[in-house]
This record gives structure tokens, C-alpha cells and sequence, in this order.
């Protein structure tokens, strides 16, 4: 899906304590590009991922995906937005401790489709985990948590995805394998993704890199020959 956003402001608080975590931003994503997104803390990086998720709107412009302006959804609609078009990745994994890897995508492939056990085991095959379905989190290695919630991400084939420093709790190895699954599962399903990082290096396997300061695009590079996430180095 197309993601565009015009004139988007993002202000928290009033008056003299108002912060404005984005600033007029203008951005234009195609169906299937895989953009970075880098910036110092602070600089508005997962308050743009939680517009475009819908988890937070906008204060000012309008964030069209695929033609349509979130602004003008429901409640209801925004539910069915981010249910259907919308997959989350996050730094801190968030998976629920006291279910199985099993358990925690299924809880999201039921939500749209009826085989949801089926599905989510298919997704955990995938991600290579097969062997691990019925390991709670506390069983699991970093990585493999990840994987778990990269197919808890997954499951639903979200034509979005929105990583929010996916490999940041990561060492180099795992976070490599986590970025090719990512970087192969979203070629395959032509998704269109953000994903945040603080690491430079992995702007090398985007189609795009983004950089935003104090709420601001500063810079916009366009990279015609990403590279395979296996070939990356840091
Ligand atoms: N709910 C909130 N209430 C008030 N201020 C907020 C809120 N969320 C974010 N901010 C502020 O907005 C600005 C941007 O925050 P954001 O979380 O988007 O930064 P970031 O680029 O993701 O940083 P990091 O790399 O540390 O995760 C920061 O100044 C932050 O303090
Ligand atoms: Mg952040």
C-alpha cells in the first residue's frame, strides 16, 4: 500500500511545554519500497511509525494510506485499519510471557483468519522456528523471540509493516538473520515498510533512507541497488 503524508505535525502538550515530535512532514512511500529511518533519540522516529500504525493521529495534516485519509476513519474503521493493513515490530519483542510462541501469534491470527492455529504454525515454520512452537519466551534466545514476533507481525500478511529498532536488543549474527527474514518476507509480499534503527549500516539494504532531527526530514536518499541483509556488516 501507498503511504503519503502532507503538512503532518505531531505536537504533545501546550503552550510553553509543547513538543513538536514531527514538524510539516511531507513523505511519499510506493507499495513495496523498504525505507530506513534514522535520527538521534528523540528526533520523532516511532511517533512517525505510530501515526502511520494509527496508534497515535496527527495534529495537524493528513496521512493517506492507500488513498485513504486516516483522519476521516472510525473508531471501528481504525480498528479494521490496523488489524488488516498493519503489522508491528518492536525493539522490546512484546510478547506475552505466560503463552507459548504457539499461543502468542496464534492470538493474532485469529483475528483474521478463521484456521488462526493452523496459520500460525505455517508462519512459525517460516520463521524457522518449527521446532520451537511450544517454547514459552523465557525458553527462547533473543533471536528467537524476535522471530516470534516478527511472525506474530506476519501472520496476518500486513501490506504494512513498521519496525521499530527491530534488531536493537540483537547481537550482529542474529540480528543480520532477522534482518534478511525481514528483507525476504517483504519482497515476497511486496509490503511496504519503515523501519527504525539507530544502526547506519543497515540503510544499505533499503530501497530508501530517511533521516529525521528534532521532528524534521533532513535527509532523503534513494538507493537503487540495496543490498541482500546477509552482506551487511557493522
Ligand atoms: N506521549 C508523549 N507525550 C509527550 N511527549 C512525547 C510523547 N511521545 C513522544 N514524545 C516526545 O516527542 C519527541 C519524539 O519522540 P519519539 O519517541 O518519536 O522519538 P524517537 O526518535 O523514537 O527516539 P528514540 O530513538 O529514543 O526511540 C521526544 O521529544 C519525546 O519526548
Ligand atoms: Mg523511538
Amino acid at each position: 500500500m501507498t503511504i503519503k503524508m502532507t503538512g503532518v505535525w505531531k505536537t504533545f502538550g501546550e503552550g510553553h511545554t509543547a513538543v513538536h515530535a514531527l514538524q510539516n512532514i511531507d513523505l511519499a512511500n510506493p507499495q513495496g519500497e523498504f525505507t530506513t529511518i534514522l535520527g538521534p533519540s528523540g528526533s520523532g522516529k516511532t511517533t512517525l511509525l505510530n501515526l502511520v500504525g494509527a496508534i497515535d493521529d496527527a495534529t495537524e495534516g493528513h496521512i493517506e494510506v492507500a488513498g485513504v485519509d486516516l483522519a476521516g476513519l472510525s473508531v471501528d474503521e481504525l480498528v479494521k485499519y490496523r488489524r488488516e493493513n498493519v503489522g508491528f515490530v518492536f525493539q522490546f519483542f512484546n510478547l506475552i510471557p505466560t503463552l507459548t510462541a504457539l499461543e502468542n501469534v496464534e492470538l493474532v491470527a485469529d483475528l483474521t483468519a478463521s484456521n488462526g492455529a493452523e496459520r500460525a504454525a505455517e508462519v512459525l515454520d517460516r520463521v524457522g522456528l518449527g521446532d520451537r512452537m511450544t517454547h514459552f519466551p523465557a525458553q527462547l534466545s533473543g533471536g528467537e523471540q524476535q522471530r516470534v514476533a516478527i511472525a506474530r507481525a506476519l501472520v496476518k500478511e500486513p501490506p504494512i509493516l513498521l519496525c521499530d529498532e527491530p534488531t536493537g536488543e540483537l547481537d550482529f549474527e542474529t540480528g543480520r538473520m532477522v534482518l534478511d527474514l525481514l528483507q525476504r518476507v517483504s519482497r515476497e509480499l511486496s509490503q511496504t515498510v519503515l523501519l527504525v534503527t539507530h544502526n547506519a549500516a543497515i540503510g544499505d539494504m533499503a530501497d530508501r533512507v530517511l533521516k529525521l532531527r528534532s521532528g524534521e526530514i533532513v535527509e532523503d536518499v534513494h538507493n537503487d541497488t540495496p543490498i541482500d541483509a546477509t552482506e551487511l556488516t557493522w
